[in-house]
């Protein structure tokens, strides 16, 4: 038997070996091949692969979420062609949200008619299963954040992709194009992709005649009015700010805008949302711990998000948090206005559960008091 002295410096010993995980053991370059919690920076590698002059990152994996889903980013010079030619996914559920910069995104369902928008900084288009899509890069310094249900998509782009490293983290690297940029693969290369869930649409023709960013013109609202989200099945957009929008006052305001609820998500058990906070302190910070796991994208501000026992990360524009299921986590903004992206697996999220005990919101703004 141990003198009882001895017991005591064991057990001191132990708990200095659980000493609390530190910042340098939550922030990552590439996400992890088994959920665990974990911050990106903006531009860090996550797995980057270049496409032509289409540079690709992974912040959340199907590994890193547990299939969850796939968070990924897209930055490229502005294009005169198509960033990939046109097709379908059958199983995968896609959003895109445009981070900065503009893009044309264009998305066609069955012989409905075909949808096509200009989208800038905030605007959004959700192209659910088996909807014909394509896009096109238009302005010099643009990002395209995806958001593809359920995790594992990335494996495609590993497939088509080189692998990229650099030392200064440039968003994409600068290379004369010859205007005619052929990026994504060639018409056979497509169609050898069904084992990913691609399946070309070689026949589609993207519709040119857009104005003031939508066609059709007359029948579609876009930077004007209201946007609703789409009937379930049926892809739609939703420019920054003109979507639905709830009003939380728990903890200091926060104003969620859903992009994808549980009833567009269908099946996929997912949702989406940006969330704008007020300032806040820690201590008022309420604890979550959720059933599925859980993505922050800083838009704008910077994000304070304290996750397990791991200190208070600060996030800042296009830095990723993620959060495993079960695992708890709070988080508060000390700046005045941060925004999110906030994607949840399963559909009992912070979204859901702040818009649950809010109301309806009129405005993209906090009440003055
Ligand atoms: C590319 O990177 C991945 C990890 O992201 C690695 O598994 C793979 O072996 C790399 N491929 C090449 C050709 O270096
Ligand atoms: C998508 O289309 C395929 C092939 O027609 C079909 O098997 C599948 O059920 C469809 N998926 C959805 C979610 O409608
Ligand atoms: C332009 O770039 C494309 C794609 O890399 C290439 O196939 C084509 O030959 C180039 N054209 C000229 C004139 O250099
Ligand atoms: C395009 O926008 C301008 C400026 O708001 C407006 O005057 C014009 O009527 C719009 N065109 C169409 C076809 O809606
Ligand atoms: C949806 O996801 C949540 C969180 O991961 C999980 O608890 C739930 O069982 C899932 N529901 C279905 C129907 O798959």
């Amino acid at each position: 038997m141990l003198p009882s002295s001895l017991l005591l410096l064991v057990s001191l010993g132990a708990g200095l070996v659980q000493s609390k995980h530190t910042l340098d053991d939550l922030y990552l370059e590439n996400a992890p091949s088994s959920p665990r919690p974990y911050v990106i920076p903006h531009y860090a590698n996550s797995h980057a692969v270049t496409i032509g002059s289409q540079l690709y990152r992974f912040t959340v994996t199907g590994p890193s979420s547990g299939h969850a889903f796939t968070l990924m980013s897209t930055n490229a010079p502005a294009s005169g062609s198509l960033g990939v030619l046109p097709h379908i996914h059958r199983a995968h559920y896609e959003n895109f949200f445009a981070f900065k910069g503009r893009f044309q995104l264009w998305a066609q369902k069955d012989k409905k008619e075909q949808q096509a928008r200009l989208l800038t900084q905030g605007d959004y288009g959700s192209v659910v299963r088996n909807t014909t899509h394509t896009f096109q890069i238009l302005d010099p310094d643009t990002e395209m954040v995806g958001v593809i249900v359920p995790g594992g998509f990335e494996d495609l782009f590993y497939n088509l992709g080189t692998n990229y490293t650099s030392r200064t983290d440039t968003p994409y690297v600068p290379k004369a194009t010859n205007g005619s940029a052929a990026t994504g693969p060639s018409g056979s290369g497509i169609s050898s992709l069904q084992k990913f869930d691609v399946y070309a649409q070689l026949d589609f023709q993207p519709r040119r005649d857009l104005v003031n960013g939508t066609a059709p013109v007359f029948s579609s609202e876009w930077h004007t009015d209201a946007n609703t989200l789409g009937a379930p099945g049926e892809p739609y957009f939703v420019a920054n700010g003109y979507g639905p929008k709830y009003l939380n006052s728990q903890h200091g305001y926060q104003i969620v805008q859903p992009l994808v609820t549980p009833k567009q998500a269908q099946d996929t058990n997912y949702t989406l949302s940006t969330i704008s906070i007020s300032r806040q302190t820690k201590t008022h910070a309420p604890s979550w711990t959720l059933a599925g796991a859980a993505a922050f994208e800083v838009l704008e501000g910077v994000l304070s998000i304290q996750i397990d026992d791991y200190p208070v990360a600060r996030l800042n524009m296009g830095d990723v948090a993620f959060i495993p299921a079960r695992v708890p986590f709070s988080y508060y903004s000390e700046v005045a206005f941060t925004k999110v992206l906030y994607v949840s697996g399963g559909t009992k999220g912070v979204d859901q559960q702040l818009v649950q005990r809010g109301k309806s919101w009129d405005f993209v703004t906090f009440p003055t008091s």
